[in-house]
């Protein structure tokens, strides 16, 4: 087992009457690629500004390669790397000048400048003002400059926020070349369940501060047994007694929508049983669909409401 690169061990962070950050733990090892996944106000940004020293908890621990940052400042800002929930840059800049702008806190050479512009994909952006530039590729550039100096931590808040699916394909690209090439290990924080799945070997799903669960996908999905999904929409209203027995963990019904879910053990063994019952009581559906549950699902089977809620 190798040693973390990240130790997060009971940290609490409160503002005036909001636990924002309510008791976590967790580690990271050295490459692992881990998410930090919730909704609005879930917590993240707070945690990941006490990781990067930006913000200091009011309790618990947080070890970077072993180090803290009351004693250890200059070190661990060579160990970690970050790309902010919103990086506000130098309009009248270009590309080009702002990574070279940052590099030079770095001393670092012209070429890492190059070459993080073109792991990033923005070569033909190199001479655009900042301010030309699209939502994606003000990510792309946030994410240049979190490179260059081969940090061995980097923390990126919510790299994808607000953009559109082909720009967010675009960063998800980039991310999962630098995870096959790099041994670098990242935390990004994200709301949307796909990102998660996609990008990270590890998902910590976190809501009102605290940790709700945590594992890799599989692991996620998988707790106690494996769980598959009947969606139905109906015009008459379901008792939630109607759906129990053998097999059946949980119905979810929503009152309002007429929309139910019903959690099983396998499909092909409950919805003939599922079938059986909605023709006995004479119910009308309006939709059925079977499905393996999604990390949105188990989100909403914790707290009641969606990840991006
Ligand atoms: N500086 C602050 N002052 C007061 N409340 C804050 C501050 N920063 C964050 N919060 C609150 O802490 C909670 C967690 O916020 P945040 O960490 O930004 O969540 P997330 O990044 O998951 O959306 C929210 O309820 C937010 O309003
Ligand atoms: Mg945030």
């Amino acid at each position: 087992m190798s040693t973390p690169i990240l130790e997060v061990i009971e940290v609490y962070k409160y503002f005036k009457n909001v636990k924002a950050v309510d008791g976590i733990s967790f580690s990271v090892n050295p490459g692992e690629f881990i998410a930090l996944l919730g909704p609005n106000g879930a917590g993240k940004t707070t945690t990941v500004e006490m990781i990067e020293g930006i913000q200091k908890q009011n309790k618990g621990t947080i070890n970077i390669s072993g180090l803290n940052w009351a004693a250890n400042e200059s070190k661990l800002h060579q160990i970690i790397s970050l790309s902010l929930q919103e990086t506000r840059f130098i309009d009248k800049l270009t590309v080009n000048e702002t990574v070279q702008l940052f590099a030079s806190f770095y001393k670092l050479p012209r070429t890492r400048v190059d070459e993080v512009i073109e792991i990033v994909a923005l070569q033909e952006k190199k001479k655009s003002y900042v301010e030309n530039l699209s939502g994606g590729q003000r990510q792309k550039l946030a994410l240049a400059i979190a490179l260059l100096n081969k940090a061995p931590l980097l923390l990126l808040d919510e790299p994808t926020t607000g953009l559109d699916p082909t720009a967010r394909r675009e960063i998800w690209n980039i991310l999962m070349s630098l995870k096959k090439s790099l041994n670098t290990s990242i935390i990004l924080t994200t709301h949307y369940m796909e990102e998660a799945e996609y990008l990270c070997d590890r998902i910590i799903i976190m809501d009102k501060g605290k940790i709700l669960a945590q594992g890799t996908l599989e692991e996620l999905l998988s707790a106690n047994n494996s769980k598959e999904i009947i969606e139905f929409a109906t015009i008459d209203n379901i008792s939630e007694q109607f759906f129990c027995g053998d097999g059946i963990y949980k119905l979810i019904w929503d009152e309002n929508a007429f929309t139910g879910k019903l959690i099983v053990k396998s499909i092909i063994e409950q919805l003939p049983i599922f079938l059986q019952k909605i023709k006995e009581n004479g119910i009308k559906l309006t939709k059925l669909e079977c499905r393996k549950l999604t990390l949105d699902d188990l989100f909403i089977s914790m707290t009641g409401k969606h990840l991006g809620d």
